[in-house]
């Protein structure tokens, strides 16, 4: 009798999911005697009065690795530990339906769950090996947050799509001697304005590991202008926080939604320029999910059919409790333990890169 291993795709969505997939479900072929089910909407698939699953074989992922998304859907709301219901009185709440899980990956004869998400997800995945799911993480997400890897998938790509959104900025603020400010995904972390200020050459580059004082930015802007003419580039960080403390976000208000939902630093940055005096025509470009559509590039395919394969070999040789990592140029793994405990930020004192960009210039706001 062949043996199922359960896919999970959890949170936003990343450019690679669909090529994890692949890679899973055409090592697993290779291997023999194996069979790869979907859960539908990440968990919801088990969790919802009807059971939605799908079986994946080589005919499902023929051809998948160059498309977005995740053919299994996904969604960052609720989990097994809080799924939320409609009350009789049309409010929500959330309930745990790990039980109900637990009783219907027996039904189904699953022997192990690879769960391709980022840190909640993870988060999920410890708790569920602690009730004796064997579990095999696997680090998703364009933020780059995920401790114990060097990358996730899907990082690079957002990083080319908020460079070329660089790009583009440079000519049209050149030609009207503006100030754009390019407001890029990321969370807590700064890891995609940091890469694209870098590869796309901005001016300023606001993090959230590093608290910004909009006067200092404001001297910074006026060095790039000459008798009136001139442009400046700055990337921020959708979570970073200005000298006022304050990150521009509004509080969760669906049920089953754990995050902020970050969004305006780019706008509050622009109000206080102004405020700093700055005269110069201040534009504001919102990236939002463009940076998580579409095409993965090469380095993110590659990444992701890697920790495909090695999520695969991990079930095989029944390594659970773990997720798949990169630590260049290993693909091996670390415990589920281990790689919850933190998130992976930008290290102001030790990273090179952030080094690189003070050598030449960029400005951080600090
Ligand atoms: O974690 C990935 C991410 O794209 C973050 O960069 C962003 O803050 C968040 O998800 C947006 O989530 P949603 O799709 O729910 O708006």
């Amino acid at each position: 009798m062949s043996k199922r291993i359960l896919v999970v795709t959890g949170g936003g969505d990343c450019p690679g999911l669909n090529a994890v997939i692949r890679g899973i479900v055409k090592s697993a072929k290779l291997d023999g005697n194996w069979e790869v089910i979907g859960c539908i909407e990440s968990y919801n698939g088990l969790l919802k009065d009807k059971i939605e699953v799908m079986p994946i074989t080589e005919k499902e992922v023929s051809g998948i690795h160059i498309r977005g998304g995740t053919i299994i859907k996904t969604t960052n709301r609720g989990g097994p530990f809080n799924f939320p219901v409609q009350q009789s009185d049309g409010t929500w709440k959330t309930e745990d339906r790990s039980k109900l899980l637990l009783e219907r990956l027996d039904d189904l004869g699953i022997e192990a769950i690879i769960s391709i998400g980022g840190d909640g997800s993870q988060r999920i995945s410890l708790e569920l090996a602690k009730l004796g799911v064997n579990m095999v993480g696997v680090p998703k997400t364009i933020d780059n947050d995920l401790a114990c890897t060097d990358f996730t998938f899907g990082f690079q790509t957002a990083v080319q799509i908020a460079t070329e959104a660089i790009d583009k900025l440079v000519t049209t603020a050149e030609s009207h001697n503006r100030v754009f400010i390019l407001e890029v995904m990321g969370r807590d972390a700064g890891w995609i304005a940091l890469h694209s200020a870098l590869g796309g050459g901005a001016d300023v580059c606001i993090i959230p590991e590093i608290m910004y004082d909009p006067a200092v930015i404001a001297k910074k802007i006026e060095t790039r202008y000459f008798n009136g003419e001139g442009f400046c580039n700055i990337v921020i960080a959708e979570g970073a926080r200005s000298s006022d403390g304050n990150i521009a976000g509004k509080s969760p208000t669906a049920i089953g939604e754990q995050h902020v939902k970050l969004g305006g630093a780019g706008d509050k940055l622009k109000y206080e320029l102004e405020a700093a005096g700055v005269k110069h025509d201040i534009r504001v470009t919102v990236l939002g999910h463009l940076q998580r559509g579409g095409t993965p590039l090469a380095y993110d395919r590659i990444l992701a059919t890697a920790f495909g394969v090695k999520a695969f070999g991990l079930v095989k040789e029944k390594k659970y409790g773990n997720m798949v990592v990169y630590n260049h140029p290993e693909i091996t793994y670390a415990s589920l333990d281990e790689v919850v405990k933190k998130l992976n930020f930008i290290n102001p004192q030790t990273n090179s890169l952030l080094w690189t960009a003070k050598k030449i210039g960029i400005s951080f706001g600090d």
